[in-house]
């Protein structure tokens, strides 16, 4: 009977997911991942490595690409389980994106949604922010590319291969620079977020009403745990935003459980903005 009951209450069970932007252990897609697989759902993970669609690439870029697939393999194997079925997909490489589907395909892998938890910008060094006059097009191309559009072309790859389930749900990672000049501008990237926010917008319209896709994004704290969160954010700033918060900067784990939330089926919820913040956002 108790155990029935705790069943029950599992609000993800039979349903998969693909999670993407999982680098290490501190990464918010793993700690999502891990809340959905409490939840009795299943994830697959595809994270950055160097794919056979790379070419010339840099010592550097070859050194970074090779460390992330290392830790990637790696915390999936020990934090999710042996058995989580991993990728490769670098999202500014179309046929990266391609040969994820297409394997996903191959084993049948078809999900009820996804986490899209991947940014990049190549124009904050040293936690340095480039300031946007001095940004270049190729610059601002590229953040915009891989931290927003990869969204919409990760989810047409999907249904080109009829792999997202009717009813599915899609969730992405932003940040409130998207709306508002904080005290650690973002410049380039606050851009990439705010063009984020209207693609879950524009998407979840299309997507609603074709297919009853539920797409949403969720605003997180500054969190300095992570690579992206540690290549950006100084303590200070962290610091600042937990004092100013009503309640204090969120978890990643209350994080995990909003998109959990917005991740159970036949949840009538689309086009959303969170946040899961501490409440930092009503701040003035
Ligand atoms: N850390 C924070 O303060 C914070 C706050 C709010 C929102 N976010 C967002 O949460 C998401 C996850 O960030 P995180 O803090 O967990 O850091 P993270 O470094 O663990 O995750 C970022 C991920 O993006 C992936 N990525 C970058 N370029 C890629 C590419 N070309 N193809 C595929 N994957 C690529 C990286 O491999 C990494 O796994 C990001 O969208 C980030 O903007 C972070």
């Amino acid at each position: 009977m108790g155990i029935c009951y705790l069943q029950s209450l599992k609000m993800l069970q039979n349903k998969r997911f693909l999670i993407t932007g999982v680098s290490d252990e501190k990464s918010l897609a793993l700690v999502t991942a891990k809340e959905i697989l409490e939840q009795g759902g299943q994830v697959v993970c595809a994270g950055l490595g160097i794919t056979r669609h790379h070419e010339n690439l840099s010592s550097r870029a070859k050194a970074y690409l090779e460390s992330n697939e290392t830790t990637f393999r790696e915390t999936v194997k020990t934090q999710l389980g042996e058995d989580i079925p991993v990728f490769l997909l670098d999202a500014t490489l179309e046929n990266s994106i391609e040969d994820l589907v297409s394997e996903l395909k191959k084993k049948q892998l078809e999900v009820d949604g996804f986490l899209h938890a991947i940014a990049m910008d190549r124009t904050i060094r040293n936690k340095i922010v480039k300031p946007l006059l001095d940004v270049s097009l190729e610059e601002f191309n590229d953040t915009v590319g891989v931290s927003a559009f990869s969204l919409v072309r990760i989810v047409k790859h999907l249904m080109n291969y009829e792999l997202l389930n009717y009813g599915s749900s899609i969730c992405s990672l932003s940040y409130i620079a998207a709306e508002k000049v904080t005290f650690h501008p973002y410049r380039n990237m606050s851009v990439a977020k705010a063009a984020l926010e209207r693609i879950t917008i524009e998407l979840a319209d299309e997507l609603g009403r074709t297919h009853g896709i539920r797409v949403n994004a969720v605003r997180f704290s500054p969190y300095l745990g992570s690579k992206a969160g540690s290549a950006t954010l100084d303590v200070i700033d962290v610091e600042r935003a937990d004092k100013s918060s009503p309640l204090g900067n969120a978890t990643p784990k209350d994080l995990a459980k909003e998109v959990v939330h917005l991740l159970q089926p036949k949840l009538r919820v689309t086009g959303e903005i969170r946040h899961v913040d501490g409440g930092y956002h009503i701040i003035g």
